[in-house]
């Protein structure tokens, strides 16, 4: 495995290497999700093309004064990881390489950006588009993966790439869960023993969402309030929003459709988590 700390290294491998790259945007503290990309990657590069890892928690997409400093940063960990799974490129740029001062040029996506997530971190996904984009230049990828656990995240890279004209393809990867059904998550670690034991209530959720689907709910005022009533059931649950929403342009629905989502987050003290499933 070869290890680049800067944007010159980065660019002299993309440009010399005649492989298939497929390159997995990380910001570390990797877990069973992360790994479950890497190997998507290793699957889609083929056995002769190259898996890139990136690993960079990006500043610009913590809203002020949530968890930038505090976010795990197992460094030795991650590259251990990164060895074993196979990967070839481990891309792990400092703050200073990848953020030129005075830099005032972001990449916004200006509509799916402005749901669900979008609308309690503001500034969020245009800290991503940004920081997705710089690595896309930097690594010339034939093709990324993300995961569909940040379904939103996904909705708004595929828009981005297909806007912007980047030859790279999008691959979704599923989400990987622990065996209560917790989706992975390097913010899992935040939580105490009794919000850990409740955050399974995301799950939860959307399998009662889905249960009631089953037995013919169409109605995404009904199919919400099942999944919101399941929530709150938990008291340390805190509720920052339940949707559904149509998959491709995250537009909230009236009832359900083809191509629908029921999407959530939800607060555990700080911590805050996201989960979806799709309907039907
Ligand atoms: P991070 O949260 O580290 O996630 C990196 C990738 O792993 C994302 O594509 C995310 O969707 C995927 N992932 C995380 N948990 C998963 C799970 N349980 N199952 C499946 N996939 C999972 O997302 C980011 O970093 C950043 O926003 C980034 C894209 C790197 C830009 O900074």
């Amino acid at each position: 495995m070869q290890i680049f700390a800067t944007v010159a290294e980065g660019e002299a491998y993309a440009r010399k290497s005649k492989l298939r790259r497929v390159l997995v945007p990380t910001m570390g503290a990797l877990h069973r999700g992360h790994l479950e990309l890497i190997r998507l990657a290793r699957e889609t590069a083929s056995r002769a093309g190259a898996v890139a890892v990136s690993i960079f928690v990006n500043p610009l997409q913590f809203e002020p004064g949530s968890d930038f400093e505090r976010y795990p940063r197992p460094e030795a960990l991650d590259e251990e990881l990164c060895r074993d799974a196979g990967v070839d490129i481990l891309y792990r740029p400092s703050q200073t390489e990848m953020y030129t001062p005075g830099r005032s040029v972001f990449v916004e996506e200006t509509a799916l950006s402005n749901t669900l997530c979008g609308k309690s971190r503001p500034g969020h996904f245009r800290g991503v588009c940004t920081v997705v984009t710089k690595l896309f230049h930097v690594l010339a990828p034939h093709a990324a993966i993300f995961g569909e656990k940040d379904f939103q995240q996904l909705a708004i890279i595929r828009r981005m790439v297909r806007d912007l004209n980047f030859p790279i393809e999008i691959i979704a990867a599923p989400i990987v869960r622990e065996s209560d059904g917790l989706a992975c998550s390097s913010r899992n670690q935040y939580l105490n023993a009794e919000e850990r034991r409740q955050a399974t209530v995301l799950r939860a959720a959307c399998l009662a969402a889905a249960q009631v689907v089953r037995e013919g709910e169409r109605s995404a005022e009904r199919i919400v309030a099942r999944a919101r009533s399941t929530i709150e059931s938990s008291p340390l649950a805190r509720i920052d929003y339940v949707e559904l929403v149509d998959a491709e342009n995250l537009q909230p629905l009236d009832s359900l459709g083809e191509n629908s989502r029921l999407a959530l987050a939800v607060f555990f003290g700080k911590t805050r988590l996201i989960d979806n499933i799709r309907l039907p």
